[in-house]
């Protein structure tokens, strides 16, 4: 059994199942652009429609519903409620997510928004995005005006997911908006990024002072590929520059000196005073988890034939995340965790009775889950789970090939319909335990 507080819920993000990327004045953000960009989707395609939830989203919410969901993390789309990346708020934009949020509270679904998930404005991205400072103040304004029109309904305010990605994918390997490859533009924007979770955090302490402050991580525990010393440094940056570059300046260490010095980074972005900003005591802390990795100094590691790996060839190594839970709440002792992400794209069947029967995916969250569950004995405060996703969606750089929801999602109909891991979930919802027959 789960404690009866153990929160029990799904996440989703803005640009992946919004659609209407025009309407009630919104503007481009760095993926619209990107994604129209030839060859940067693996599918030629785009976030223009995704899973229509601007439209749909009443009978979502219905569906999370039946589903038992106690918690639905979203994320706000910044160029629905400030188009020009600074300045005037759109009150139509903001509309859509007030509306959403009334939804799920009627429905008793606690609303669990993210300020930001990938999806910047590209006009700021025209002024240098990340890289650029004023983004995070811009951020920070954007938030206000956000906190502002929602801030009576909602008990947990999340700044960034994911500032890894945002910062390396973004800048430094180009997989993803806006497909920069400058290692020195991806650590400014790191910083960056850092620094307007922070300056958005006092904005949520100063006009939400009831609620609580919360930041998403992703994380991918990380091993020498072989037992030669290249390997153990290659692993060691790796480490620091996925695993421990937003947490150390959260938890008030820095960025990781040695591997500041090894990338010849000055911190010259580092202005006076951004470390505290930064280090500012949150109140939760998110985990977004989906495999682990080996690190080799040439880049020649492959995962071994055989490993059991989602369709993405993510291997699926659910003790990685009950040693991650022990290993961050032993190092940092954050007062709480949440799961915020944790699920998988399997190769889904849709069989002649409309139906999924992904026991796949369903081991997959059962088997975390069990990692989550034993942990908590251990003493790690865990407070929930969010699985990713509750639908089929458009995976950035995949395009709508992998599928990662509970709830299948046929793009042609938009028709919805629950798979044997969302029964299987819903279930465990119910009895606040998970049922390995
Ligand atoms: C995470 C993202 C999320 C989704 C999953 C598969 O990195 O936060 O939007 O794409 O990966």
């Amino acid at each position: 059994m789960f404690p009866s507080n153990f929160t029990w819920g799904a996440a989703t993000s803005s640009y992946q199942i919004e659609g209407a990327h025009t309407a009630d004045g919104k503007s481009d953000s760095i993926w619209d652009v990107f994604c129209r960009k030839d060859g940067r989707i693996k599918d030629g395609t785009i976030g223009d429609q995704a899973c229509e939830h601007y439209e749909r989203y009443a009978d979502d919410v219905q569906l999370m519903k039946r589903l038992g969901l106690a918690a639905y993390r979203f994320s706000i789309a910044w160029t629905r409620v400030v188009p020009d990346g600074v300045g005037a708020v759109n009150q139509a934009g903001l509309d859509f997510y007030d509306r959403l949020v009334d939804e799920l509270c009627e429905a008793g679904i606690t609303p669990f928004p993210t300020l930001y998930h990938w999806d910047l404005p590209h006009c700021l991205h025209l002024d240098g995005g990340w890289t650029n400072r004023n983004t995070a103040l811009a951020f920070a304004d954007y938030s206000s005006a956000v906190i502002d029109r929602l801030g009576d309904r909602i008990s947990t305010w999340t700044t960034l997911n994911e500032p890894f990605v945002s910062a390396n994918h973004g800048y430094v390997t180009g997989e993803h908006a806006p497909g920069h490859t400058s290692r020195a533009e991806g650590f400014a924007a790191s910083h960056h990024l850092m620094l307007g979770h922070g300056l958005a955090g006092e904005r949520v302490r100063a006009s939400a002072p009831d609620s609580r402050l919360a930041i998403v991580l992703n994380f991918t525990p990380i091993a020498p590929a072989t037992a030669s010393e290249a390997d153990a440094e290659a692993a060691h940056h790796q480490n620091n520059l996925e695993n421990r570059w937003y947490i150390d300046p959260l938890a008030g260490n820095g960025y990781p000196e040695d591997t500041a010095a090894h990338h010849s980074w000055d911190q010259s972005e580092v202005l006076d005073g951004d470390l505290e900003i930064i280090s500012a005591p949150i109140d939760l802390l998110g985990i977004n988890y989906y495999t682990r990795s080996f690190v080799s100094a040439d880049d020649s590691y492959e995962v071994p034939d055989g490993t059991p790996c989602n369709t993405m060839g993510w291997e699926i190594h659910p003790p990685s995340l009950g040693w991650l839970l022990r290993d961050l709440d032993e190092r940092y002792d954050f007062p709480s965790l949440l799961i915020t992400e944790n699920g998988a794209p399997m190769p889904d069947e849709v069989k002649e009775d409309g139906r999924v029967r992904d026991d796949d995916r369903l081991n997959y969250i059962r088997d975390h889950l069990a990692e989550v569950h034993s942990a908590m004995e251990d003493g790690v405060p865990v407070e929930g789970y969010l699985v990713w996703s509750l639908f089929d969606n458009f995976e950035w750089a995949w395009g709508y090939g992998p599928r990662f929801g509970i709830v299948e999602v046929d793009f042609e109909t938009q028709k919805r319909t629950p798979k044997k891991s969302a029964e299987w979930f819903a279930e465990a919802i119910k009895t606040n335990q998970i049922s390995f027959d």
